[in-house]
């Protein structure tokens, strides 16, 4: 058993998606500008995402990724509105940098109002509004390690290119010859929906939006952190031809969760009528979650 404190390494949830930022510099498709030994250097000094790392590649297995499944999904928690989500999470205060890092909100508005300034459609600027408020998860007690990271399959091999790989030598479906061929518990081509992702804020509000948006929004929410496949191209062998044609939403979405950070922080009530708006049309009055 492990304490509280050691279970939450990072001062700040936010801190893996700045070590994002380092690791993919530019959007899918530009040139790197940082070189995988720069990145080396990077994760070496870091020792708080390093830690946070071994904890989630050590304790996301198979078996905690089912148990976790069956306690969230249901969506027997609580009942919201999505403007009700957005200042839940926003109490989920980080304690550094209160001058430079944005709160969850802003994140949010910020993400969707640079998805809204390219003209995209609807659904996809209501994504980019809700696609971390699965984060609440950490109000639930949850630890860091069970909510954000790079998501990967699990009940088959973890693939080398996720970062920190080594790390997955301390989860025991690594020596579990069942859980740790290339398919493991899945048939090759067997497509997405029939695999189990490790647990975190991207499956669950898959879930709390599963009905009310098209799939290339639902697959922007359920694999954006799911940087092995999006980003590296890794796990193509579960995937079916849908998977593939939806992967380039996927793709598509990334570099406004990624790279619309570091302007100026949007202005939440200036914004928020047309947001209330936005949800009204897509997901009205209080979900189960
Ligand atoms: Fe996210
Ligand atoms: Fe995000």
């Amino acid at each position: 058993m492990i304490d509280g404190n050691v279970n939450q390494p990072m001062e700040r949830l936010d801190d893996w998606e700045e070590s994002l930022h380092l690791r993919y510099p530019e959007p899918s498709g530009g040139k790197p500008s940082k070189t995988k030994e720069e990145f080396r250097n990077y994760e070496e000094a870091s020792s708080t995402v390093r830690e946070f790392y071994r904890l989630n590649h050590r304790f996301q297995t198979y078996d905690f990724v089912l148990a976790k499944e069956r306690e969230y999904l249901p969506l027997r928690k609580t009942e919201m509105t999505v403007w009700e989500a957005m200042e839940f999470l926003n109490t989920l205060v980080d304690d550094s940098d209160p001058d430079t890092s944005l709160s969850q909100i802003e994140h949010l508005l910020q993400t969707s109002e640079a998805i809204r300034r390219d003209g995209h459609p609807r659904w996809f600027i209501f994504a980019g509004l809700v696609h971390d408020l699965g984060k609440v998860l950490c109000l639930f007690g949850e630890p860091q390690w069970a909510v954000v990271g790079d998501t990967f399959p699990v009940g088959c091999r973890f693939s080398e290119k996720i970062v920190f790989p080594e790390f997955f030598s301390e989860n025991p479906d690594s020596s579990d010859p069942a859980l740790s061929s290339p398919c493991g518990v899945y048939s090759e081509g067997c497509g997405l929906r029939n695999v189990h992702m490790s647990w975190g804020h991207d499956e669950y509000i898959y879930r709390v939006m599963k009905d009310r948006l098209p799939d290339e929004a639902l697959y922007m929410l359920r694999y954006h952190s799911f940087y092995p496949a999006h980003r590296e191209r890794e796990y193509e062998h579960l995937m079916d031809d849908h998977d593939r044609e939806m992967f380039e939403w996927v793709r598509k979405f990334n570099p406004y969760d990624l790279y619309s950070k570091g302007e100026e922080p949007p202005s939440v009530a200036a914004l928020r009528p047309y947001y209330e708006d936005l949800i009204e049309e897509f997901a009205p009055g209080k979900l189960q979650w």
